[in-house]
């Protein structure tokens, strides 16, 4: 068992950049945790630390109760899979799972015996006396995973292990690292910057964002309940729509609008002891595209939640549609049923769930709401 705690984790590049700013996690026994975010915001550098590939500037890295900070990597009981799965070509496939054990002195029957269970585990028995140019993308993947799994260390770190794989090879690796895990039982720190992979596989998610943790929450808070801006667009697909506009208090009514400019959408009553406060300001609205309606087909149409919008494309997905709209200000998608057509080039109208919607403090970018 192990469980993976850092603490006010720093950690700057001679080069001056600050690659990875005071993170502070912990991350359970068993518990499957997925860094995510854009390119170049410290996703392997937390690895690296972690794995003791990379020296820490400030803070420390416990695993259960041991400080490993000066822990040399080999000692750690760590094992990685990167992206390139760095096999060796002229090995076959048994040799490159049990090179790891050799070096290490392992008896021979037990590295067979490891190598065999490993196999199995990844329906790569077939492949044993394959060289890896033999072998497809997805199975040379397979086999960088048997490599880790042969040492059967404390933890699992894998960066980016799928994004070298075409996009069906991807989703099919997606479901066998699940599966994998389910069998292991051990703690799996995941890196990704693809957010499907990221909502799919973690047990919890970590967003950064230039160094820093945005937050660090189950897939479906983080998806509901965004802690600032920045997680409200990196994750959901088709990315969350955002407007500006102004909280607005007509004269003697209580009620509160959004205010776009080109439309005004009420807030609803929970919303408004957040909202309030900023009766007169500029916000930004988020909605995702799956909580606007073509209103021919919402159930719950009232002047105060429907919108006139201009549909300039209509793009049909077999399951579903993708509505490309333009209010005059801002152009947003809504995802609609199957069997939607609306006309292109035309007005039409669509209708908020405006309980589903998040507003932004446009300064600070957190969440009021
Ligand atoms: N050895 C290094 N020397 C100097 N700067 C580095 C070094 N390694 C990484 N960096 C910088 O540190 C920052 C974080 O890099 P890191 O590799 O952790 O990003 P990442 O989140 O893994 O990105 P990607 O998704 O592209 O792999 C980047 O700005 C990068 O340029
Ligand atoms: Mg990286």
């Amino acid at each position: 068992m192990a469980n993976i705690r850092l603490v006010n984790l720093s950690k700057s590049y001679t080069t001056g950049t600050k690659a990875v700013e005071n993170v502070s996690l912990e991350i359970g026994d068993r518990e499957f945790m997925v860094l995510v975010g854009p390119s170049g915001c410290g996703k392997s550098t937390i690895l690296r630390m972690i794995a003791g590939l990379e020296e820490t500037s400030t803070g420390d890295i416990w695993i259960n109760d041991r400080k490993v900070n000066d822990v040399p990597a080999k000692d750690r009981n760590i094992a990685m899979v990167f992206q390139n799965y760095a096999l060796y070509p002229h090995m076959s496939v048994y040799e490159n799972m049990a090179f790891g054990l050799k070096l290490r002195g392992y008896p021979k029957p037990e590295i067979v015996k490891r190598v065999h269970e490993a196999a199995d585990i990844l329906s790569i028995k077939q492949y044993l006396e394959r060289r890896p140019r033999e072998l497809s993308g997805g199975e040379r993947q397979r086999v960088a995973l048997g490599r880790a799994i042969v040492r059967k260390p404390l933890v699992f770190l894998f960066d980016e292990p799928l994004s070298n794989l075409d996009a069906k090879m991807r989703v099919q690796m997606r479901t066998e690292i699940h599966k994998l895990r389910m069998k292991l039982q051990t703690t799996f720190v995941y890196v990704t910057h693809d957010q499907t992979e990221a909502m799919t596989m973690g047990d919890r998610i970590v967003v950064m964002n230039k160094g820093l943790v945005q937050q660090c929450a189950d897939p479906m808070t983080i998806y509901d309940k965004p802690a600032n801006k920045f997680v409200a667009s990196f994750i959901g697909s088709p990315p969350i729509n955002f407007m500006e506009g102004r909280v607005v208090r007509p004269a003697q009514a209580r009620k509160y609008f959004f205010d776009e400019g080109n439309f005004q959408v009420k807030i609803i009553d929970e919303m408004v002891p957040k909202m309030a406060p900023y009766e007169g300001k500029k916000v930004h609205m988020g909605i995702r595209a799956e909580d606007i309606y073509d209103k021919l087909f919402a159930s719950e149409a009232s002047p105060e939640n429907t919108v006139k919008a201009i549909c300039e494309v209509v793009e049909p997905l077999g399951s579903e549609v993708y509505l490309y709209l333009n209010s005059g200000k801002h152009s947003f998608i809504a995802r609609v049923g199957a069997h939607d057509r609306p006309e292109v080039n035309r007005d039409m109208d669509l209708v908020f769930d405006m309980s589903k919607v998040h507003f932004f403090d446009c300064e600070t970018q957190e969440t009021i709401i």
